[in-house]
C-alpha cells in the first residue's frame, strides 16, 4: 500500500483508506464487530470535538464523505483507547436538516453535569446563513456514543442584532462560571475585525448573547475555530490562579494570546495582544489550522490537535484520493517562561518505536554531513542535542529582519554561517538531491543572542570537498558540463515548498528560567552576560512519509511541513545530521527510532455476521 501511496502517513490520523476482509472483534463492555471496508476519495480537515469520555478518546472531524477536496462537511467519529489505534466509526453528523443542510461545520463537545456529552456546531442553513445548533447522543449507555440526535429546538443561536451571517462559526467547549450559567464562545467579525461573540446559558439551549465579546482584535480578520482553556503555572504550586489561553485561526495560521480571566465578570485581560509581540505567539509556524485542544480527565493533561492541510495540488489530490491530515497529537501546558505554551507528542508515542539508533558525543565539524543510519528514515522520530563550542562572536543580526519566516528564507541551510546552520536533514534522497532542512542558525541582536529555528523546504545542500554550498547561489562545472541545480524537498515543482521560521525563546522574561535549564546542554558559552540561547538545540521531530512536525526549544517553537519527495520516499528516504557553520558543533546525543504502523480499522455493525 505505501509502495502505490507513498504519501500516505503511517502513524497520523487520516480517514478510512483501502480494504481488507479482516473480521476484528473488539472487547468493550458490549460486544461489537469490526470490518474493514473500502472507502477511498475522502478530504479530512478541521478536528472536531475532540474529547475523553469514559475511558475512551473520541475524533470527530470535518469530512467530505464524496470526494478528495472540501465540501459537503459532514463530522465524521472515530474512537481510541490510546490516541495512537483508531476505529472509524458511523458519521455522528449528517447535513441533512435544513439548519445544517449546507454543511455541518465546526464545534465542540461538552461533557455536562451528569457526565452527558453534548455537541454544539454550526450549521449551513438553507439559506447559507451559518447558525449554531445542539446534538447529544442517542444513547447513552453506548460505550463508543455511535448515534447523535440533533435537538428539536436547532437553531440554537441565529446570526441577529448585526451578527454577519457569514461570519459567524465554530462554538468552543462551554464551560461553567461560579453562578453556574454556561459560556461558550462563537467566532466572528465585527468591522472586518476578528471577535469572540460571548452567550451565556441556564440549560445548554436557550442562550444570550453577553453586551461584549470575550476578546477582539483589530488587528486580526475573522477568527475561526476559538479555543479558550485554563492552563495551570507549572511549578507555582496551589492557590495560585491559572492562566487563560485564547486561540483564534486566521490568515492559515493558529495564533494564541495567554491572559487572566475573571470568571465572576467575564473580564479577560490579555499580556500581549494578537500579532503584537515580536514572537506573534502561534501553535506552529508551518502548517497547522483550526486545532482544537481538549483535558484528557484521565491522564490529567491538556491535548492539541489540529489540521494539517496539504501542499501540493488539487490535481494531486484527486489522484492520492484523500487529502488532509490530523497533527499528531500534542500536549500543551505553559512553557518554562509563563509567556509561552509549550508542546510535545504526547508520551504513547513511545508504543509506535522500533528499532532505535544512538549517537554520542559526535563532533560535527563546519561543512559536515552524517548520516544516521539503521532507522527507517521515511517512518521516524528523532531527538538531538547539540553543544556548541566556546564563541565569541557569532552573526549580528540586522535590525529590519525580525520576521524569522524572512530570515530563513535568506538565510537557508545552503547559505554558511558562523554558528549554524547545523540541523538535520530529513526525508532526503541518498545523494542528497531531495532533502528537507530543519536547522538553528545563532545571531546576536544588541545583548542577546536569538536562536532562529527553520524547516526548509526549498533548497538543498550540494556537497563538494570544500564543503557545501547552495546550489542557489553556485553554478557547478561537473565534467564539463554546467549544472545549475534546483533543488529542494521535493523534485516534482508543482508542490509548494514555503520556508517556515520561528525565534526560539527571546523572550526576556524567561531569562533567568531558560538560562538555568540550558546550562548542561551547552557547555563553554562564554560570552559572559549575553543571554544565552535556550534548550531549540534539542529539537525533537515526527517524519512520517509526508509529514515533518518539529519541536524546538522544549516545544516552544514548533514547525509542522507537508514534504511530498521522489525519490526519498519508503526505504529511499535517509536522515542525516549536518553542520554548515563555520564553526564545530558537538551531538551531545541523537536518538532516532523506526516507527510502527498504528492501526486503523472501520467499524460497520450492519455488516456484522454475527
Ligand atoms: C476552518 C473552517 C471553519 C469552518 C469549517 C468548515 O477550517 O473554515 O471555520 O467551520 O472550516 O469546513
Amino acid at each position: 500500500v505505501l509502495e502505490e501511496q507513498p504519501y500516505r502517513t503511517a502513524y497520523h490520523f487520516q480517514p478510512p483508506k483501502n480494504w481488507m476482509n479482516v473480521l476484528i472483534l473488539i472487547h468493550v463492555p458490549v460486544v461489537w464487530h469490526v470490518l474493514l471496508v473500502k472507502t477511498a476519495n475522502d478530504e479530512s480537515a478541521d478536528p472536531n470535538g475532540p474529547m475523553y469520555y469514559n475511558g475512551i478518546y473520541h475524533l470527530f472531524y470535518q469530512h467530505n464523505p464524496y470526494g478528495p477536496l472540501w465540501g459537503n462537511m459532514t463530522w465524521a467519529h472515530s474512537i481510541s483507547y490510546d490516541l495512537i489505534n483508531w476505529v472509524h466509526l458511523d458519521h455522528a453528523l449528517n447535513p441533512i436538516d435544513p439548519f445544517d443542510i449546507n454543511g455541518c461545520w465546526s464545534g465542540s463537545t461538552t461533557i455536562l453535569p451528569g457526565g452527558k456529552p453534548a455537541i454544539l456546531y454550526t450549521g449551513k442553513d438553507t439559506e447559507n446563513h451559518e447558525v449554531q445548533n445542539l446534538a447529544v447522543p442517542k444513547n447513552l449507555s453506548d460505550p463508543l456514543l455511535i448515534e447523535w440526535v440533533k435537538s428539536a429546538h436547532n437553531p440554537i443561536m441565529t446570526p441577529v442584532n448585526g451578527i454577519d451571517p457569514c461570519f459567524y462559526r465554530d462554538p468552543t467547549t462551554a464551560w461553567q462560571g461560579p453562578n453556574k450559567r454556561w459560556r461558550v464562545i462563537v467566532g466572528s467579525q465585527t468591522d472586518g475585525h476578528g471577535t469572540a461573540i460571548l452567550y451565556t446559558s441556564e440549560d445548554f439551549v436557550n442562550w444570550t448573547r453577553s453586551e461584549s465579546p470575550l476578546h477582539s482584535s483589530n488587528r486580526t480578520g475573522m477568527w475561526e475555530c476559538p479555543d479558550f482553556y485554563p492552563v495551570s503555572v507549572e511549578g507555582n504550586g496551589r492557590g495560585i490562579e491559572p492562566k487563560y489561553v485564547l486561540k483564534a485561526s486566521f490568515n492559515h495560521q493558529d495564533h494564541y494570546v495567554i491572559g487572566h480571566y475573571d470568571p465572576k465578570t467575564d473580564i479577560y485581560v490579555v499580556n500581549t495582544d494578537f500579532m503584537d509581540s515580536a514572537l506573534q505567539l502561534r501553535y506552529d509556524y508551518g502548517k497547522f489550522y483550526a486545532s482544537k485542544t481538549f483535558l484528557d480527565s484521565g491522564k490529567k493533561r491538556r491535548v492539541l490537535w489540529a489540521w494539517i492541510e496539504e501542499t501540493d495540488s488539487e490535481y494531486d489530490d484527486i489522484e492520492k484520493g484523500w487529502s488532509g491530515l490530523q497533527s499528531f497529537p500534542r500536549t500543551v501546558s505553559i512553557g518554562k517562561s509563563g509567556e509561552q505554551l509549550a508542546q510535545w507528542p504526547i508520551k504513547e508515542i513511545e508504543k509506535l518505536h522500533s528499532e532505535e539508533v544512538n549517537i554520542h558525543d559526535k563532533e560535527l565539524k563546519g561543512g559536515s554531513v552524517l548520516e544516521v543510519v539503521g532507522i527507517t528514515g521515511s517512518q521516524a522520530d528523532v531527538e538531538v542535542s547539540f553543544v556548541l563550542p566556546k564563541f565569541e562572536e557569532t552573526e549580528m543580526m540586522e535590525q529590519n529582519l525580525v520576521d524569522p519566516q524572512l530570515l530563513c528564507s535568506q538565510n537557508q541551510a545552503s547559505v554558511e554561517g558562523l554558528l549554524g546552520p547545523f540541523g538535520l536533514l530529513v526525508l532526503a534522497s541518498k545523494d542528497l538531491t531531495e532533502q528537507t532542512a530543519i536547522f538553528f542558525r545563532i545571531f546576536r541582536s544588541h545583548s542577546k543572542y536569538v536562536v532562529l529555528m527553520c524547516s526548509d523546504q526549498s533548497r538543498q545542500l550540494i556537497q563538494t570537498r570544500k564543503g557545501m554550498f547552495s546550489s542557489d547561489h553556485i553554478t557547478m562545472v561537473l565534467l564539463g558540463t554546467l549544472f545549475f541545480f534546483m533543488n529542494r524537498s521535493s523534485l516534482r515543482d508543482e508542490v509548494e515548498k514555503t520556508t517556515y521560521g520561528a525565534f526560539v525563546d527571546v523572550d526576556p522574561s524567561s531569562e533567568t528560567v531558560s538560562l538555568r535549564s540550558l546550562t548542561s546542554a551547552l557547555t563553554n558559552m562564554s560570552a559572559s552576560g549575553l543571554r544565552k540561547p535556550s534548550g531549540s538545540q534539542r529539537p525533537k521531530l515526527q517524519i512520517d512519509h509526508s509529514i515533518v512536525e518539529s519541536f524546538g526549544g522544549e516545544g516552544v517553537a514548533c514547525i509542522t511541513a507537508r514534504v511530498y519527495p521522489k525519490l526519498a520516499t519508503g526505504k529511499e528516504a535517509h536522515l542525516y545530521a549536518f553542520n554548515n557553520g563555520t564553526q564545530s558543533v558537538k551531538i551531545s546525543k541523537l536518538s532516532a527510532w523506526s516507527m510502527k504502523e498504528a492501526q486503523f480499522f472501520q467499524y460497520r455493525k450492519e455488516e456484522s455476521h454475527f
